[in-house]
């Protein structure tokens, strides 16, 4: 009989079992896989547990304040923030390839990740949030079976320099599973149901060179369109939805001059597997609002746009 309570039960005498005394490292991104194992090792080793929390200044509004409240302050997990923002953004300098932006975001995170790592002395574990679906395309790559078609950095990102034994507690759970023991483990509805967010972050929602003003514009066009959904209850009726920051001058009229400023471009999707993907039809109303709010609340966004392109062949991501 499958219940969260029980696998969570279960899972917590394996990794006492396996973990004993020692200690154990986990790099908590605040995406659902990594916090559900945040939650459970929380919960079977305590203070054995220390999680390395890298904000790469590619987070949207508030994720590494809400990710402090909920583990460090509400659930007294040992969590160390790395604010590595202007080491990714100087990196990302004059590059403007999406697959180069991806490498390098993860290549850093490696870098800073490892980096805090072996400030802390006697770690002997490596947790990592890999779920089944995971196992899967990671077996299918190695085989060649799978069309890798993105450098996803979620898995297999364990450097070589960290000769760590690996912690799994998920790996056999799929998706919807993580998410029901999340929630029986006490994390919030609203963390356990999040849209996923890619590793490199608002990094390929900037189309082109990643640049810290254009973050800032981007973090603040997408905290409004998240809340804007969340208000008209339809942020759970899309499987993912997010704002795109474009870096083309559009004319706009302030007063009696012509104002030439950035675009953004709004993306909602509905999809079961994120392989295929429909444009979630919003009502207009919402979108009305949605650009209203972004054009005058934010300097230096003229003009707003809603993507009505599928997947195949758009992808769900802009790069
Ligand atoms: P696409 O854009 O390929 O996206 O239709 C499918 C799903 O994958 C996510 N995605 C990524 N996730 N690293 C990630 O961790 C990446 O580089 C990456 N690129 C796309 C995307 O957000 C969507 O959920």
């Amino acid at each position: 009989l499958w219940t969260p309570a029980q696998i969570i039960e279960d899972q917590i005498a394996r990794v006492r079992d396996q973990v004993g005394d020692r200690h154990v490292l986990l790099g908590l991104s605040g995406g659902v896989d990594s916090s559900v194992v945040a939650a459970l090792l929380h919960k079977a080793i305590g203070d054995q547990l220390t999680c390395v929390f890298v904000d790469n200044g590619l987070l949207r509004k508030d994720e590494g304040e809400q990710v402090m409240e909920t583990f460090a302050r509400h659930m007294g997990v040992k969590v160390i923030r790395v604010d590595a923002e202007e080491l990714f953004l100087s990196k990302l300098e004059g590059v403007n390839d999406p697959e180069a932006k991806r490498k390098i975001i993860g290549n850093t995170f490696i870098d800073v990740f490892d980096d805090e790592a072996s400030k802390i002395e006697g770690v002997e574990f490596l947790a990592q949030g890999t779920i089944y679906p995971d196992v899967i395309e990671s077996a299918a790559s190695k085989t060649g079976k799978a069309h890798v078609i993105k450098s996803h950095h979620n898995v297999g990102g364990l450097p070589e320099t960290m000769k760590l034994k690996l912690v799994e507690p998920l790996r056999e759970l799929f998706k919807d599973e993580v998410r029901r023991l999340g929630l029986e483990l006490g994390l919030p509805y609203d963390m356990v149901y999040r849209h996923p967010f890619p590793g490199p972050g608002l990094g390929v929602r900037i189309l082109g060179e990643v640049k810290k003003e254009y973050a800032d514009i981007l973090r603040e066009a997408d905290a409004i369109f998240i809340e804007e959904l969340h208000n008209a209850d339809w942020y759970h009726k899309t499987s993912q939805a997010f704002a795109v920051f474009l870096p083309v001058k559009s004319v706009g009229v302030v007063g009696d001059g012509r104002r030439y400023e950035w675009v953004i471009a709004l993306r909602a999707v509905e999809t079961i597997d994120f392989m295929t993907a429909r444009w979630a039809h919003l009502p207009y109303e919402l979108l009305e609002k949605v650009s209203n709010r972004i054009i005058n609340e934010l300097e230096g966004v003229s003009r707003v746009t809603y993507d009505v392109s599928s997947k195949p062949p758009a992808t769900i991501e802009w790069e």
